[in-house]
């Protein structure tokens, strides 16, 4: 699979790392801003590996770039600026994108589903990209329909250079707790953090009277960043239409129970 990379900051640079003799999936085009002083760089020297052949571009050239290079999937981690001339890119030439992106306003997600409805290339919208954090969405999602009476507090944590407060994440929680609550408490606060080198902390506090429930999520590095990436990649890459993580996680666990089944008849 030859990947493309919108975004070469933290994110985007541990993902140019993961790639670096990566057994299925290449690195084959990565983009910046425009006039940024890493346009025509090779990606090695700036994401702290060895030269990697693949240059920079400015991220107003795409359509060119992911025709030339012939791209199987774009992974974005950039700004929402960056995410929507990379998505009109990826929709004119037909190819697949995971966007992480985060900070995008309602209006600009309408306009992405509006996007893909035509089912000429897919988008996976990932504003929490761990497959971690969305195993946490299930969990509370299930707390807050057995315990509905108690209360619901959000904390999240990041480093400080997090622009877009809350974090996605917290306000996608959010969400699937209300829906669940429908009403029956307060709203559910959510308290941020921005402090020091904070990868990407969420914590879900459920209160009764004499009792709480604690859930946790944390990402130790932005390996888990990378790793609900190319998983979401590699599940976009044959697909048209707009998805989010959670259709991801239902293919990845079809294909563990098929592994299981695989492995029980050939050693029965
Ligand atoms: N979905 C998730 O789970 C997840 C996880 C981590 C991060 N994120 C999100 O991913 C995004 C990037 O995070 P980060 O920590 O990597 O940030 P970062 O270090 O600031 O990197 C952002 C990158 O995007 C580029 N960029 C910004 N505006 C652009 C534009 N208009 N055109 C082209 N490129 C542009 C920047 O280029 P310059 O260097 O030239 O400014 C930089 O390379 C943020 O929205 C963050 O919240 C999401």
């Amino acid at each position: 699979m030859r990947v493309a990379l919108c975004g070469l900051g933290r994110a985007g640079s541990e993902l140019a790392r993961a790639l670096v003799d990566h057994p299925d999936i290449q690195l084959a085009a990565g983009f910046c801003r425009p006039r940024s002083i890493h346009v025509g760089m090779d990606i090695g020297e700036f994401a702290n590996i060895p030269f990697t052949g693949v240059t920079a571009c400015d991220v107003t050239e795409a359509y060119e770039v992911l025709a030339k290079h012939k791209i199987d999937v774009v992974i974005d981690f950039s700004s929402p600026v960056a995410s929507k001339a990379i998505l009109k890119a990826c929709r004119s030439c037909g190819i697949g994108i995971v966007v992480c992106t985060t900070g995008f306003t309602i209006a600009e997600i309408r306009w992405m589903k509006f996007l893909a409805s035509n089912r000429e290339f897919g988008i996976v919208y990932a504003p929490n990209v761990t497959l971690g954090v969305n195993v946490l969405m299930s969990m509370v999602k299930i707390a807050a329909q057995k315990l509905p009476d108690y209360d619901f507090h959000v904390t999240e944590m990041h480093h400080r250079y997090k622009k877009d407060i809350p974090s996605a994440t917290a306000k996608c929680i959010v969400n699937a707790l209300e829906n669940e609550l429908h009403g029956y408490t307060d709203p559910v606060q959510i308290h941020s953090v921005r402090a020091g080198g904070y990868v990407g902390y969420h914590e879900v506090l459920i209160v009764g009277d004499y009792e709480r429930i604690l859930v946790v999520h944390e990402s130790f590095s932005r390996r888990a960043f990378v790793e609900g990436a190319l998983t979401a990649a590699r599940f976009i890459k044959e697909r048209r239409g707009f998805f989010q993580m959670d259709d991801v996680l239902v293919k990845v666990q079809k294909e563990n129970q098929l592994a299981e089944m695989q492995l029980a008849f050939s050693t029965a």
